[in-house]
């Protein structure tokens, strides 16, 4: 769907996440959300964050997998995905830590596929993810699943597109100092879920959106798998659809 603008549409994005959690509250039920980081669900979070503050929508019941992070990263680092959620949602809600999960960029090597398999089996163990929230990189990347990442890829160590790496420079200074790899979700890992939310905003998303649409499905551009699950939406702001 096309919405006249990403705040408009994260504000509808962010209820439809809340009317599921309030309904599984009201079952006693929990609810499994994967989350994205990026510019792009920055208003989703904070829609939740308003939602929780001024109507008391709580997420005692939320259970959340985060897509990817870099590697090596320190959590406490500025640039980590753990510290960009604490800033956009975490810290200003009610989740219990324990149920907050995101990919560890501190591991030893050696213990990264045995995390990753963990990963995965606790997303599994809790019945799946009910929504995965989704942005899109220029590279047609989602989560960190460059171009080559297979239809049946899972959580695991990746290497980083070079126009992702300029594409996160200014967030770390300068190119040479973004870290090459990263822990991701694999595509199987997130077509798994139950229903995907891929969000994108603004014209620099138009070109790598109308290819996503209009290509065939390609590990060439990882978001084209997306196109075989039937319980997907692409929810693009006038800019991102200006090329269709
Ligand atoms: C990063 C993230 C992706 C995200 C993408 C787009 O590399 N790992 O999950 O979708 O970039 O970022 P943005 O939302 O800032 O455009």
């Amino acid at each position: 769907s096309v919405y006249p603008d990403a705040k408009i549409a994260s504000v509808d994005v962010a209820q439809r996440i809340a009317s599921l959690i309030r309904a599984k509250q009201r079952e006693g039920g929990q609810v499994v959300l994967g989350l994205a980081t990026g510019s792009t669900p920055i208003y989703v979070y904070e829609e939740l964050v308003r939602l929780h503050r001024e109507e008391g929508l709580s997420f005692r019941n939320v259970v959340s997998f985060n897509l990817d992070e870099y590697f090596p990263m320190q959590p406490d680092s500025r640039q980590s995905y753990v510290a960009f959620m604490k800033e956009h949602l975490f810290d200003h809600i009610d989740i219990d830590p324990e149920n907050v999960h995101i990919p560890d960029g501190t591991l030893p090597k050696e213990n990264i596929e045995s995390y990753c398999l963990a990963y995965e089996n606790k997303i599994a163990t809790l019945g799946g993810i009910d929504i995965q929230l989704l942005g899109i990189g220029r590279t047609g990347h989602i989560g960190f699943n460059e171009p080559g990442a297979t239809r049946d890829s899972k959580t695991r160590l990746v290497e980083l597109n070079d126009l992702t790496l300029r594409d996160a420079a200014a967030t770390f200074g300068g190119k040479e100092y973004v870290p090459t790899e990263a822990i991701t979700m694999g595509i199987d890992t997130i077509l798994a879920a139950r229903k995907i939310i891929l969000m994108a905003w603004g014209k620099g998303k138009a070109e790598i959106v109308k290819k996503t649409l209009e290509s065939e499905i390609t590990e060439e551009i990882p978001a084209t798998f997306l196109k075989t699950t039937e319980h997907v939406e692409f929810v693009l702001d006038n800019g991102a659809a200006s090329s269709l």
